[in-house]
């Protein structure tokens, strides 16, 4: 398979962390061009120095980092603390990062960068609100037909919401930016919540990764601890739900996931249903298809690639 070259967008977050981590750990499948920061679980001065943290953590500062949108493009910032905690990466007792943000724009950083590599080599993989994303296809619409494909963890069907009952976060928090990105023909590949949410972490998953012995193990199994909280209280689940690193695990090794192709709207007008994933499952509607919609997981392969990847950290 020809590795892909990627750009993260991201709001860490302890799962992005983890997605992130895996993506560092599979230089044969993945080569990361770049990580670009949003607000989204916390500001983001705090999303921007947790993907830092994240880079050295896994021995990776020449990793470019650049901050991105602090604010939705049209709507108040939602933020959650609640479930990530205060610095969006509670669970671990991680070192500040030594390593800067790169100078500029991160929305100029994929603009430049789509423009500069050869047409469809760059994948670009969303792990938060789609702010950043938006923000260059308006900047520079010339972008939309040279990006690969973007591979995503937003929004959900079958699962409903986890943020209001209709819409899942990072959805929510900028209805508006992700009508953009489901509008602009791009190929689009969604891992929602009704595959994240088979993605638990369940005890002896997360014993697997301390089992690692290794900073690397100690610190996923550390934030998995930290974050599995909101998921059980809310839904009863057996642990955290490893959300953004399906997006990751899409790219190393598909056969884990099946879905369907199917037409993806995004609610950007009802207060009631504002950043629902409307995806027509059944065909019904008519309109054209714009995304592989994931609907299933092997847990027990996604969890076995997973933690022999944070063993090679
Ligand atoms: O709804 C889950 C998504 O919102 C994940 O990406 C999590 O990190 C938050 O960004
Ligand atoms: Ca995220």
């Amino acid at each position: 398979m020809e590795k892909r070259k990627i750009i993260i967008d991201t709001d860490p977050g302890q799962d992005d962390a983890v997605a992130i981590l895996l993506a560092l750990a599979s230089p044969e499948e993945i080569e990361v061009i770049g990580i670009t920061c949003v607000a989204g679980n916390v500001p983001l001065a705090l999303t921007s120095k947790n993907a830092r943290i994240v880079c050295e953590l896994a021995g990776r500062p020449d990793v470019p980092v650049y901050a991105g949108c602090d604010k939705p493009l049209g709507r108040k910032l939602v933020t959650a603390e609640h479930v990530h905690g205060e610095t969006g990466l509670n669970g671990p007792v991680l070192p500040d990062p030594v390593m800067p943000l790169r100078d500029g724009h991160a929305v100029d950083f994929i603009i430049d960068t789509l423009r500069r590599a050869p047409a469809q080599t760059i994948t670009l993989c969303p792990l938060g609100p789609l702010t950043n994303i938006a923000k260059a296809l308006k900047k520079a619409p010339d972008i939309a037909e040279r990006v690969q494909e973007i591979v995503l963890m937003g929004g959900a069907y079958f699962e409903v919401g986890n943020i209001t009952p209709a819409a899942e976060f990072n959805i929510y928090v900028d209805p508006q930016a992700a009508d953009i990105v489901f509008r602009s023909g791009i190929p689009i590949v969604v891992m929602s919540l009704d595959v994240t949410h088979k993605a638990l972490v369940t005890p002896a998953r997360n014993a697997a990764f301390r089992a690692l012995g290794t900073p690397v193990g100690t610190a996923v199994a550390q934030m998995t601890d930290f974050f599995e909280r909101f998921d059980k209280e809310k839904y009863g689940s057996e642990g955290a739900p490893l959300h953004d690193p399906c997006v990751t695990a899409y790219l190393i090794d598909p056969a884990l996931f099946s879905g369907r192709h199917v037409n993806v709207t995004v609610e950007t007008q009802s207060e009631l249903t504002m950043g629902m994933t409307v995806a027509d499952w059944w065909g019904v509607t008519g309109r054209p298809p714009n995304a592989f919609f994931a609907g299933d997981i092997d847990a027990d392969g996604f969890f076995a690639l997973l933690t022999e990847r944070m063993g090679r950290l």
